[in-house]
């Protein structure tokens, strides 16, 4: 078989990115992005995608309407397809058995009933979604139980926003985990030559479905660790007088250790690490392995210390009341070159604050619809605000919680006489120069470095 019509099921950060590269590079393929969300399928349809990405309006508007269609999928979409990709949600599950740590598989399942309600038998199905490993065979169970088969493979996707169509276009590997029999591997097969149309074969690896779905978890929990690690030793260094840059520096040279991930914060955000991380705990202690099962957890409550830590040293560091004190918040996006603000430490934070009175001024050069509805209710002493100059009329501090580029080109002179003094600083991201700062005039609170305090 090759594949002529694809259809993805979820038009999300995932659904959508992936969608719009394959579109891209195979011509000749019909793709079909499908969402139960009418709203979001408007959006991919309209001049502003639902989802910022460097690089992918470009892609959509070049794809859209030719072999790329946004759509809430019909019974016709399912029979055309050859290929479903499932890049539908997984969150933690909030409620019942496993509720605060397992994957809720629920929207997983409803996708599975409709692509065995309507798909032709045969059709080869895509797990796209992070899923606890074992989940491809319970879908097969539920998609093969009227005696019809569809090889289902697994297929995790390793894009981080911000860089999705750079990792899309040059991914360091594609994995594809299929079943160990005829059926499974011409799927994989099938899928194989999809991706070699602009990834070098030798960067498709191909394992059994659970090898696969087991990876994606590790992965995930590899590079959430690291910065746990590290921002375990930024504590320290805070303590210390040690600065955990030139710690980075020195260990991240040692090419056993590797220089990326090293970057201390205030802690890391985004929809994944945390869930999938508690997702492989939770899964760890159902197969009866409880060491295993907190040695990962760890990693989670250490990020939550961090975020509560940076809270605290703000709280004290402002004589122990913030309430009616106007703060300015640099960055919502859990990262930069994101509108994504799940989990983001900006939220916690911001949150703490209110609680502690304080008058809040927003800025985020793409996120504020979104920090909008994160405080929704709770944002009666906010302001949302584009503009970094307006925000620091006024202000006792400003508090950096994403490293938008944008933000070391401020001008920071200007922002400092602007405020009310003594001025703070709380770089919750190590974005900018504490000594330049602390000339400025600034007492500045660098995560990991000694403060610099004017008294
Ligand atoms: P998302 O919430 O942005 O998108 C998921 C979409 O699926 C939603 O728009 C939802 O309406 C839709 N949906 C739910 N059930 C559906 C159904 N039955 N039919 C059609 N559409 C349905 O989520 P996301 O960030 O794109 O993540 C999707 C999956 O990919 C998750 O498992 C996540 O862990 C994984 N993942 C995410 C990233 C990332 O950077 N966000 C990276 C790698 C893997
Ligand atoms: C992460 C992984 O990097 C992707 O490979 C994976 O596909 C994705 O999760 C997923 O499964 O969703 P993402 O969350 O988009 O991607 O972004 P990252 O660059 O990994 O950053 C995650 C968080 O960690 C951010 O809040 C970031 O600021 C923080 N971080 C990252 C640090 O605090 N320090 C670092 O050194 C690196």
């Amino acid at each position: 078989m090759i594949t002529k019509t694809i259809l993805s099921l979820g038009a999300g950060y995932v659904g959508g990115p992936t969608m719009a590269k394959i579109a891209e590079k195979c011509k000749d393929v019909t793709v079909y992005v499908g969402d139960l969300n009418q709203g979001r399928i408007n959006a991919w349809n309209s001049d502003q995608l639902p989802v910022f990405e460097p690089g992918l309006d470009e892609i959509v508007k070049k794809c859209r309407g030719k072999n790329l269609h946004f759509i809430v999928p019909t019974e016709e979409h399912y029979k055309k397809a050859d290929m479903i990709f499932v890049s539908v949600n997984t969150p933690t599950k909030s409620y019942g058995e496993g509720a605060g740590m397992a994957a809720d598989l629920q929207y997983w399942e409803l996708a599975a009933r409709g692509i065995g309600q309507y798909a032709r038998p045969g059709t080869i199905i895509v797990e796209k979604s992070t899923v606890p490993v074992k989940t491809a065979e319970a879908i097969s169970v539920i998609l093969n139980s009227e005696g019809v088969r569809y090889p289902v493979l697994s297929n995790p996707e390793f894009l981080a926003e911000g860089t999705a169509m750079k990792d899309l276009e040059n991914p360091d590997r594609v994995l594809i985990g299929h079943e160990e029999d005829e059926q499974g591997r011409m799927a994989a097969g099938e899928l194989k030559a999809l991706y070699a149309r602009w990834v070098p074969e030798e960067k498709i690896l191909l394992t059994n479905v659970w090898s696969s779905e087991l990876s994606k978890l590790t992965a995930n929990a590899f590079l959430a660790q690291r910065v746990s690690s590290i921002n375990s030793i930024s504590a320290l260094c805070e303590k210390t007088g040690a600065s955990v840059a030139e710690i980075s520096r020195a260990i991240g040279t040692d090419s056993r250790i590797g220089a990326k991930f090293l970057e201390a914060s205030v802690g890391f955000g985004g929809s994944c690490f945390k869930k999938d991380i508690l997702n492989l705990s939770y899964l760890s202690a159902q197969f009866g392995l409880p060491e295993v099962s907190e040695y990962w957890h760890s990693v989670v409550r250490m990020n939550d210390y961090q975020q509560e830590r940076f809270v605290k040293q703000i709280l004290s560091e402002q004589f122990n009341t913030v309430a009616g004190k106007k703060i300015v918040i640099l960055g919502f996006a859990f990262k930069p070159d994101t509108n994504d603000t799940r989990e983001s430490p900006a939220i916690y934070v911001c949150k703490r604050l209110l609680e502690e009175k304080a008058h809040l001024a927003i800025v985020d050069p793409q996120a504020l619809g979104e920090a909008k509805t994160d405080l929704k209710g709770i944002d009666e002493n906010v302001v949302y605000t584009e503009d970094a100059y307006a925000a620091a009329e006024g202000a006792h501090a400003l508090v950096i919680l994403t490293h938008w580029r944008q933000f070391g080109e401020l001008d920071y002179r200007k922002i400092y006489s602007a405020m009310k003094k003594p001025a703070f600083l709380f770089d919750g991201r190590r974005l900018l120069d504490r000594e330049k700062m602390y000339e400025i005039g600034f007492n500045v609170y660098s995560i990991g470095a000694k403060p610099l305090k004017k008294f």
